[in-house]
């Protein structure tokens, strides 16, 4: 089982597509057992996912098989100097205490951005000092661009890279970015496999801003369609199809919707299609960091 569950829709009203806004906590228990039960193993949170920290630490049955990854504050400032990347350090022990746990599975530098900045290497120093404690397994990187990926092995040797991947976003694919990060034996999480849903919504909803991407899913739609294909088991049939992910994380706001993607992802490796035909390449639309402009 290649899924992986996200959740910051558990602790913030996150999603250009979220009509439901914040998943009730009530619902955890219910997502967490369903997810355990289906062998999702991997859960993906952040101390800036609102209260997802803290729901998981009192959710969590215990003990329990789920591998839970966790990431950075953000580092505020053009330079990481020793004092934010102290900062750094003593939020994650922050973090163990909110999720009730005594290590992670994996940290990733949430913002791949701030690799960029002069005093990274500090940052990377903070991770590399956590995992020698055995307080994480792993160490990471959650990026947004090829450049961020660059840096990041430029700067350490990352066993997790985590990468925005869908059937209309594969530019890591074709820039041979994912293939570098397999050939140095990195674990790849990928997310937005849904787009934050938009994939899965009613193309007619989308803002006007999505035109030229609307035209372009519903004519690669269209074929998939004819061959029995829906847009949720071609969202999650790139995923699984690519031998190269390891991990796809998804987010979801209800056990419903979990329960579709249970029975979508059992139909989809057995409905091939052409996943090519759907490639899109305009940065502005794919990354959602542009999406404020773009309604
Ligand atoms: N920089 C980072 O590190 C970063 C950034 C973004 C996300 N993430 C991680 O990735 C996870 C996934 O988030 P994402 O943005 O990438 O979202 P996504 O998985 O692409 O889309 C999730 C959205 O899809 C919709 N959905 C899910 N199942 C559905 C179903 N069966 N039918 C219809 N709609 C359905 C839900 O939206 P509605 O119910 O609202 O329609 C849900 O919020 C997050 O939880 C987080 O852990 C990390």
């Amino acid at each position: 089982m290649k899924l992986g569950l996200g959740t910051v829709q558990w602790g913030t009203a996150y999603g250009i597509a979220n009509k439901a806004g914040q998943t009730p906590e009530s619902e955890i228990p219910i997502l967490l057992a369903d997810a355990a039960n289906a062998g999702v193993r991997t859960l993906d949170t952040a101390p800036s996912y609102g209260t997802s920290e803290a729901a998981l630490g009192r959710q969590l049955p215990s003990p329990n098989e789920f591998r839970l990854v966790t990431k950075t504050i953000p580092i505020p400032g053009d330079t990481i100097t020793d004092a934010s990347a102290a900062a750094v350090a003593d939020a994650f022990h922050r973090s163990l205490a909110t999720l009730r746990q005594t290590s992670v599975d994996a940290l990733l530098v949430h913002h791949g951005s701030e690799l960029l900045r002069p005093g990274a290497e500090r940052l990377v120093g903070v991770l590399e000092n956590l995992k020698k404690q055995k307080l994480v397994k792993k160490i990471g990187v959650s990026i947004y661009t090829a450049a961020e990926i660059d840096r990041a092995l430029e700067l350490f040797s990352p066993d997790v890279v985590q990468i925005p991947a869908s059937l209309v976003d594969q530019r890591l694919l074709r820039s041979g970015h994912v293939a570098a990060l397999k050939r140095r034996g990195v674990e790849i999480h990928v997310r937005s496999l849904f787009l934050q849903g938009l994939l899965l919504q009613d193309s007619r909803e989308w803002p006007p801003a999505f035109e030229p991407l609307r035209r372009h899913w519903e004519s690669a739609m269209a074929i998939a369609r004819r061959a029995g294909v829906s847009a949720l088991e071609a969202a999650l049939g790139f995923g699984i199809g690519r031998t190269e992910f390891d991990i796809l994380l998804v987010g979801v706001c209800s056990s419903t919707e979990l329960r579709q993607i249970w029975t979508a992802y059992a139909a989809a490796a057995s409905r091939p299609f052409d996943a090519d035909a759907f490639a899109f390449d305009d940065e502005r639309l794919l990354n959602p960091s542009h999406w404020s402009t773009a309604k």
